[in-house]
């Protein structure tokens, strides 16, 4: 059984990015090229621009890559690459470089899932087997899924409007806060949330009445009503912490209701012996979130498994560590394969 490695590439969205890692679980290199200062003073991402940047970017990253991880591409064993979902405009600029690179080189392609791969980076950090819980909480994605073996998913739920990260995102906007030099204004919303009283407003309960039962999450009704209460009420800065803390309380509580109602149904009602409840995005690093995240994983007897920060962005290295999984479960593609900017996982 010998060592593999595989390059990952992954072009989905804003930032363009390739890693190799080896089957010892060694990420021997990684490079991000950031579009953020593209995107920032648009107030949002263009995807003709993005796919543009990915364009412009793409072979130095590559090359840097294997560079810094001093291979040469004979060495390696499969490409693997984000073939959806994503960006229409972007996936093919990467899925095309993985193809030619590929079949010049007569390497094994890869097509990855791009939520299977933030769901298998788990596995890479801390060994989780098979059946587990997966929550993705970040600026795309609201997604709860039971992953019950390679290529093999259930979703349980995900957001019926904006995702969590967005909405976090527009209220601290809405409250003006400064980003601190950090690269999203969560952590600023968080920090001003501790000096809130969340008690002081009461903010209505997403989908508390006719959906009560439903695993699904909602947060643009959540996210109007702050932005009226941002409106009417902020005077002084004690007003901004306690919308702050009450929001971020009521995004905790809503996570928690449905990520409750889910555990119950998969070990509870479908006897699944789920064996962790692994959180990856960018929420997952908010310290209210994850102490709650702890607990309810508790309640159910089973660890919570975060990925590190770094591994829960979109990045190359949990494309080529899906890659490796495939590529060991010999899951190949052909080189014909094309996007599918819509995949249902
Ligand atoms: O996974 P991520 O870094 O990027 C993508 O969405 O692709 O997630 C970023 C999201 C942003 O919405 C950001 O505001 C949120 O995660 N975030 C936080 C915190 N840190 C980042 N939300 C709440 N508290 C935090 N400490
Ligand atoms: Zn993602």
């Amino acid at each position: 059984n010998k060592k593999k490695i595989v390059l990952g590439i992954e072009t989905s969205c804003d930032d363009t990015s390739a890693a190799i890692v080896t089957s010892d679980r060694q990420i021997l290199s990684e490079v991000v090229k950031s579009q953020q200062e593209m995107h920032e003073p648009m107030g949002g991402i263009v995807p003709t621009l993005a796919s543009l940047g990915h364009s412009r970017h793409l072979p130095n990253v590559i090359c840097e890559t294997l560079d810094r991880a001093n291979v040469s591409i004979a060495d390696i064993d499969a490409i693997a690459v984000t073939r959806g979902p994503g960006l229409p405009p972007c996936l093919p600029v990467g899925l095309n470089a993985a193809k030619t690179l590929a079949a010049v080189n007569k390497k094994p392609l890869i097509g990855v899932h791009h939520m299977e791969a933030h769901a298998l980076t788990a596995r890479l950090t801390t060994p989780t087997s098979f059946p587990f819980m997966t929550l993705l909480i970040s600026g795309g994605h609201t997604l709860l899924l039971t992953a019950n073996g390679l290529g093999d998913y259930d979703q349980l739920g995900t957001t019926l409007d904006t995702a969590v990260g967005e909405a976090i995102d527009k209220v601290a906007r809405a409250l003006k806060l400064d980003w601190e030099g950090q690269s999203s204004p969560g952590p600023a919303l968080e920090r001003v949330a501790s000096r809130g009283d969340p008690t002081r407003f009461q903010l209505p309960m997403p989908m508390l009445q006719r959906k009560k039962s439903v695993i699904a999450f909602s947060f643009s009704g959540l996210k109007t009503s702050v932005e009226r209460l941002i409106q009417d009420q902020v005077k002084i800065e004690q007003d901004i912490n306690d919308i702050a803390a009450a929001f971020q309380l009521t995004c905790i509580r809503h996570i928690e209701q449905k990520l409750r109602l889910a555990l119950h149904q998969e070990m509870i009602m479908n006897k699944k012996p789920l064996t962790a409840l692994v959180v990856s995005g960018g929420v997952a690093s908010n310290k209210m979130f994850r102490s709650k995240l702890e607990q309810v994983a508790g309640s159910y007897d089973i660890p919570l498994v975060c990925p590190p920060p770094q591994l829960c962005t979109d990045n190359g290295v949990m494309i080529a560590w899906a890659g490796l999984e495939r590529l060991e479960a010999g899951l190949l593609d052909e080189y014909t394969i094309t996007t599918l900017p819509k995949w249902p996982i």
